[in-house]
């Protein structure tokens, strides 16, 4: 879906003005800023309730455009960038001159992408600069999918709201460091582990999901408003009878092997037979059984295959221990 080329030339002017654009991309919707614009981009930490040091994506519109913004771009970066680009790819590259610290969290690397999506390739061009964006919602809590995602979660906050409809990946880029010689994955996303691997024709590494817990950190993220409970797959629907019967309002994602069950629940979401579908439906399932009320969700992590690797860390992230308040 293409957006009016008036909004596109709107958005160029707020963000050549100093302001807040959400855009959609294939993953999930940003909260965009010119990257150059240091007071700008503060805005962007302030708006999400975000700790400055936590470093934002980059979004530029080409690999073409990639040298102005690093330092230096090794052999392996190139190639993968030749590869996945437009797509759902982030590089983390040393950072060039252009990038304000402001940007990156006070770190001397930065990370990258160009986004596959119409609007956004449609904004990206026009504006000429590089665009700051993280995932366009308050920190910690679901990304949103959806221009409506973004105008209920952050209203007013943004100057300017492109809609480009439903994102057709659902889940955020895969972050991949590529500042030495031997890539590795930050974070799992939406290009796949074996898609990296095929074309590094090598094994990549993937940060291992029972990483040691800082004291006073929080890992939870990625989270809907009710609590997440992850279990085993034959235990879904026991489990959450169970804690319906409690007395709590439960959610559950039902794996499409069960789908005909009669789940005495509050809320059921019947999960897509594919990843891809389930990867696309993951952050507006969560986001619906808020909305339907459940103050639990119950449900198994899927298979740590192909898309089903990014799904199980948003799972695990959701499932997280929550901020003491
Ligand atoms: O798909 C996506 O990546 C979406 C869309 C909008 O592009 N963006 C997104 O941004 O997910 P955000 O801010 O929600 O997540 C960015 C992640 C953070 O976990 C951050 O720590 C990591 O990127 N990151 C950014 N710069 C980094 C750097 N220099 N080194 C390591 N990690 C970095
Ligand atoms: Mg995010």
């Amino acid at each position: 879906m293409m957006a009016r080329t008036p909004d596109i030339e709107k958005a160029v002017e707020v963000l050549r003005t100093g302001g807040l654009v959400a855009l959609p991309t294939e993953t999930v919707y940003g909260l965009g800023a010119n990257a150059e614009d240091p007071v700008a981009v503060a805005r962007i930490f302030r708006v999400k309730g975000r700790p400055p040091s936590h470093p934002l994506i980059v979004h530029i519109g080409g690999a073409e455009h990639l040298d102005d913004w690093v330092q230096e771009v090794p052999a392996t970066a190139r190639l993968l960038a030749e590869h996945f680009w437009p797509g759902p790819l982030t590089l983390v590259l040393r950072r060039g001159r252009r990038v304000p610290l402001e940007a990156t969290g006070g770190l001397e690397t930065v990370a990258v992408r160009v986004p596959d999506h119409p609007v956004a390739q449609a904004l990206l061009s026009a504006f000429g600069g590089g665009v700051t964006a993280p995932s366009a919602n308050r920190f910690g809590s679901v990304s949103p999918t959806t221009a409506d995602h973004v105008r209920a979660e952050l209203g007013d906050a943004v100057d300017f709201v492109l809609d480009g409809g439903s994102c057709e990946v659902g889940v955020e880029s895969t972050i991949v460091d590529a500042t030495g010689d031997i890539p590795s994955i930050l974070r799992p996303g939406g290009v796949t582990r074996e898609d990296l691997e095929a074309v590094l024709k090598c094994p990549i590494t993937v940060p291992s999901t029972s990483q040691v817990r800082v004291p006073g950190q929080h890992p939870s993220h990625y989270a809907p408003r009710a609590r997440v409970v992850l279990v085993e797959p034959e235990k879904v629907v026991a489990e959450a009878e169970l804690a319906q019967e409690l007395g709590h309002q439960v959610g559950v994602f039902l794996p499409p092997s069960l789908t005909d069950a009669s789940v005495k629940v509050h809320a059921v979401v019947a999960l897509p037979a594919s990843t891809a579908a389930y990867a696309r439906g993951l952050y507006g399932f969560l986001r619906e059984l808020d909305q339907r009320g459940c103050d639990l969700i119950i449900v198994s992590l899927p298979t740590e295959e192909g898309l089903g690797l990014a799904i199980a860390n948003r799972l695990r992230r959701a499932a997280g221990p929550r901020p003491t308040v």
